[in-house]
């Protein structure tokens, strides 16, 4: 690691809570691996103070952050630009400061795509059904879309959510419905789980895995646990299964590209990902 001196680039996470976060690591090993005297830090930044965190980054001269929960939408009014898909998804993930002019951009949904690619899974063409219609869902809905997907059928608990999602989205492209529940899934090549159902050990799981076939790709954004109970049900019916943790390092990836026009070491990336989530266990 490069010391900390009077030329240091300063970068970081805006979060509340914040001391979860894999992002520090993450990134710091990606500086490190490419010789930049550059860091990362965590800001735990609570909603009242949001303004002056945003107004702090222009006068202590940061060249960006990450935006985490539960301030992706809420910063959005603080910043000079928005890039067209974060405008679109409504919700800024990454800040990048201009000589004092901050654009925000999405790269969540980005990330998500590129995890599949890296996987040799590709989106153009494929029929796709989602399960959930919050945040995470919106940010990778819309990145399947422009990525050329075929259709997205989006399941939710609260079907007005997934309907009113939808709607959204068919205003982009009209290949979107939604349902309150899955019934087969033999007419889809992909399935998103965007649902927190799969993080704590008791959840039920987000859909019946008697209708997954082994011809379905099976994604839950989920990283830990690396193996939620739906894609231990997919691996037994022989379905090609992703975690989240490529989504949570291609969408780092992105926004280190933004800030410093490298290309992402994704390797070290990948690494200290891995080694932060180990030190949890
Ligand atoms: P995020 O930003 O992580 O997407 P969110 O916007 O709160 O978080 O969305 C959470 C998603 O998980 C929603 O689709 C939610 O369903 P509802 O819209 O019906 O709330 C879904 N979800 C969370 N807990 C759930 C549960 N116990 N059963 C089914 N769906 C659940």
């Amino acid at each position: 690691m490069i010391g900390i001196s009077g030329t240091t680039v300063i970068t970081g996470i805006f979060g509340h809570p914040v001391s979860h976060t894999l992002s520090p690591a993450m990134h710091n090993a990606a500086f490190d691996a490419l010789g930049l005297n550059w860091r990362y830090l965590p800001f735990h930044v609570t909603p009242e103070r949001l303004g002056e965190a945003v107004a702090g980054i222009r006068a202590l001269g940061l060249r960006g952050v990450n935006v985490t929960v539960p301030h992706k939408e809420a910063v959005m009014p603080f910043l000079d630009r928005i890039d067209d898909e974060a405008g679109r998804i409504g919700a800024v993930n990454t800040i990048v400061n201009d000589d004092g002019v901050l654009t925000g951009y999405n790269t969540d949904g980005l990330g998500f795509v590129q995890s599949l690619k890296e996987l040799g899974v590709t989106v153009g063409g494929r029929r796709i059904i989602m399960l959930g219609a919050g945040g995470a869902a919106r940010s990778v809905a819309f990145a399947l879309l422009a990525s050329g997907a075929a259709s997205i059928h989006i399941i939710n608990r609260t079907v007005s959510r997934a309907s009113s999602l939808a709607d959204e989205l068919n205003r982009t492209k009209q290949a979107v419905t939604a349902a309150g529940e899955a019934g087969s899934l033999s007419g889809f090549d992909i399935m998103v789980n965007t649902t927190s159902l799969g993080l704590h050990a008791e959840d039920a799981l987000p859909v019946d895995p008697a209708h997954i076939h082994n011809k379905l790709v099976v994604c839950d954004l989920i990283y830990n646990p690396a193996e939620t109970p739906l894609l231990a049900a997919a691996r037994k019916h022989g379905a090609k299964t992703v975690n989240g943790l490529g989504m949570l390092l291609w969408q780092g990836a992105v926004a280190f590209r933004l800030w410093t026009g490298a290309e992402p070491p994704v390797d070290a990336m990948r690494r200290a990902l891995e080694a932060g989530l180990a030190a949890r266990r």
